[in-house]
């Protein structure tokens, strides 16, 4: 990923980011352990080069709270099913915080049975699912982290909205290099088609379909259209599996119900499905750990295809931007510094610093 490309970058640190979301959250009547959950998820997506994520998703994030469709001081309350299975009412409290605590009981089960499986309703967006991953991996723990998301995807051979490109994501401890997956159902991020639109350049016709149906190598025929899961079918079974495990199970909506974002009229009303698992239950932590670290060393270490430099690990790359940004800071472009201050501006809260 080339920090170089496009408008000139600004950086920020990733201090200063963090301490810029809560205080703008905590002026929108989110208490200081909410907003300091969200701000360590907002920018550890920053951080981890998941820009689309992180800290920009803000200004989206307070609208709803401003249009009265996220309650920025509910506390999601939990129930226990099973030893081993608890569900949590998100009571349309930010994502963040409901599959936090969600993944906190799936771990603190899991410690005791070995397995924890927690269902979240009635939640929000919670961004990136690789922190949720990241928190089952502090805890030592390997992670299934599912959500749904609002329509954007057609299902295999229809052209309308129906799925959420909704990711799935899971993890596994290493003694030196944890695995983590975390990838979205289609083809290419929404933001790769704004970006060609940006520089006039044509997209692969596998990416999107247009308004009526086609496919398209046309940029802004694309965004007005529907992107393409990736994979075919497959791509697709996995944003409905996703609805299934999320929604369906959960009792939150599902079929293409959950809100748009943008939509102001209702609540998101999201669905999470959240496993943490005992790494150690068949052999010892650390066989565990260097079976995992030689899995490593034969998937790095593999041939390589031409043209190929480097063979990585799921989630090595971001691993690395991570380790590199905590160094330089974090780019964003000038609007969308602009957007943030306002909004730190409209509640008197501190701005961002540049550098
Ligand atoms: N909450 C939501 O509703 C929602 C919806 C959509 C996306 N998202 C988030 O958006 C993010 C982006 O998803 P994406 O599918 O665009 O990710 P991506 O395509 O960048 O990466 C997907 C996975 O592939 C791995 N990977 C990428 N390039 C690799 C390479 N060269 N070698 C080896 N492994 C490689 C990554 O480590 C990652 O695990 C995710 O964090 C996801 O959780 C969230």
């Amino acid at each position: 990923m080339a920090e170089s490309e496009g408008a000139p970058k600004i950086l920020v640190s990733h201090n200063n980011a963090h301490t810029y979301v809560k205080a703008v959250l905590q002026a929108n009547n989110v208490s200081a352990q909410d907003a300091a959950t969200i701000a360590s998820c907002l920018v550890a997506a920053d951080l981890r080069g998941v820009d689309t994520h992180g800290v920009n998703r803000i200004p989206s994030y307070l609208a709803r709270i401003r249009q009265g469709v996220l309650d920025p001081t509910a506390q999601p309350t939990i129930e226990n099913k099973t030893p081993v299975v608890a569900q949590v009412d998100g009571k349309n409290a930010f994502g963040f915080v409901a599959a936090r605590l969600g993944m906190q009981r799936a771990i603190e089960m899991a410690e005791v049975y070995g397995i924890g499986m927690v269902s979240v309703k009635h939640s929000n967006h919670f961004g990136m699912s690789a922190w949720l991953v990241q928190q089952a991996l502090d805890a030592g723990m390997m992670s299934l982290v599912f959500t749904n998301s609002s329509p954007a995807l057609p299902v295999w051979g229809g052209k309308e909205k129906l799925m959420g490109v909704s990711p799935i994501a899971c993890g596994a401890p290493s003694s030196e290099h944890d695995f983590i997956l975390d990838m979205a159902p289609s083809v290419a991020a929404r933001g790769k088609i704004y970006k060609a639109k940006r520089r006039g350049e044509k997209i692969p016709r596998d990416w999107a379909l247009d308004k009526d149906g086609n496919r398209t190598d046309d940029p802004a025929a694309a965004l007005e259209g529907v992107m393409l899961p990736m994979g075919g079918p497959k791509g697709s079974a996995l944003s409905i599996m996703m609805d299934v495990f999320s929604g369906v199970l959960s009792g939150s909506a599902f079929a293409g119900h959950v809100t748009n974002p943008y939509d102001p009229s209702k609540p998101a009303d999201v669905g999470h499905f959240l496993i943490a698992l005992k790494p150690d239950l068949f052999l010892s932590s650390d066989d565990f750990k260097q079976r995992m670290e030689y899995l490593y060393n034969r998937v790095v270490g593999s041939e390589k295809m031409a043209g190929v430099d480097r063979i990585y690990f799921p989630g090595e790359i971001e691993q690395l931007m991570e380790a590199e940004r905590r160094e330089s800071g974090i780019p964003y472009v000038e609007a969308e510094i602009e957007a943030l201050n306002e909004e730190a501006r409209r509640v008197g809260a501190p701005e961002l610093v540049t550098a």
